[in-house]
């Protein structure tokens, strides 16, 4: 009853920035502009659908050449039949919940031949079932953080990126919801499981992690994150079956969801030292509720616990 009730005051405060009503009233004050990633590379995570599927396209349409990551080679191949320039499009088929697959990505010969110039962190679920990956983690905690995290430092690590690039994450709102914590954030017991409790943990850790990237990198690569706000997608529909019903006239499509990346990538923002997230082309505070002000961790902890996740995964013996 209480979650209920905070669960409604959480999508009642939000209802008129996060749907589409909000991204209308920003764009409203917008001048028009025609992004150019001609030259550029993308490397776009969960390209097969939704936020990401638009992105892939979007910036391949634009000029781009998009390494698309996705597991489903059929959606793949749907994906670059799609492409205005299909040439441009290159499909690669991965499970990002699995680690020692991750860690392999920087070798495979599209990321070899020339350096990235956006990655977009785009993969993300919300599970309401709990699962176990093949190599022992809680699914959604491998999908939304340590295969993003394990990616992007892999890439940074064998110089992977080009000199000014920038590597997009895409967080979201729900992630107002969490302090950082490490604890429960990779939930391997099935009893103590909440899908949506997690999914805020993994997204305020993001946002962490832009952070602490940039403190590291200081902007090569330049580090953003964003939120697409409430984005009418396969994933909402699933995850989140009445929040879409009830909603549905007030949901973004994805056009206006990825509308952020796009701006960041083109105008190339200063990254807020002081932290914060964008949405609808502004920069959004990273805290909208006292709890969550207080961290149950610091960044140097989270990444380290970060770094022994993975270290585990590839220490331990391929099953
Ligand atoms: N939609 C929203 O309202 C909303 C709000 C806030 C934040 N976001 C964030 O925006 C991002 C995109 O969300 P979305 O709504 O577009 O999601 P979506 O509709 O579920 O699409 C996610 C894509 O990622 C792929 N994917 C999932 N797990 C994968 C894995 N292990 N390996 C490879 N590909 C995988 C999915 O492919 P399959 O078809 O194979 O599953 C799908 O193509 C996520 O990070 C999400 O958290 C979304």
């Amino acid at each position: 009853m209480i979650r209920s009730i905070a669960s409604l005051f959480f999508y009642a405060r939000f209802l008129r920035s996060f749907s589409t009503l909000g991204y209308r009233r920003a764009a409203a004050e917008w001048e028009d502009f025609a992004p150019d990633f001609g030259g550029q590379t993308w490397l776009v995570t969960g390209a097969t659908g939704g936020i990401g599927r638009h992105t892939a396209l979007t910036a391949n349409q634009h000029g781009a050449r998009v390494i698309a990551l996705g597991r489903n080679p059929e959606a793949l191949a749907k994906l670059k039949e799609a492409a205005g320039y299909p040439r441009r499009l290159l499909p690669v088929t991965v499970d990002l919940s699995s680690i020692r697959a991750i860690v392999e990505l920087p070798d495979q010969r599209a990321m070899k031949s020339k350096p990235i110039d956006v990655l977009v962190n785009n993969v993300g679920v919300l599970l309401n079932q709990h699962e176990l990956t093949g190599e022992g983690l809680e699914r959604s905690f491998a999908t939304n953080i340590l295969g993003p995290f394990v990616l992007t430092e892999a890439l940074q690590s064998e110089q992977r990126f080009s000199g000014k690039a920038l590597v997009i994450n895409v967080s979201s709102g729900g992630m107002y919801g969490s302090p950082l914590v490490t604890e429960a954030m990779n939930c391997t017991d099935a009893r103590h499981f909440d899908g949506m409790a997690a999914y805020a943990r993994h997204k305020r850790a993001m946002v962490a992690l832009t952070r602490w990237w940039n403190s590291q990198w200081q902007g090569a690569p330049a580090v953003q994150v964003m939120h697409p706000g409430w984005v009418d997608t396969a994933g909402v529909q699933t995850s989140l079956p009445w929040f879409q019903r009830t909603l549905k006239p007030w949901l973004r499509d994805a056009e206006q969801g990825a509308d952020t990346i796009f701006w960041l990538a083109e105008k190339r923002p200063p990254t807020p030292g002081e932290g914060g997230i964008w949405l609808d082309r502004q920069l959004q505070p990273e805290h909208e509720f006292a709890f969550t002000r207080n961290n149950g961790v610091a960044l140097e902890q989270l990444v380290a616990y970060l770094r022994q996740c993975a270290q585990q995964v590839l220490e331990s013996p391929a099953g």
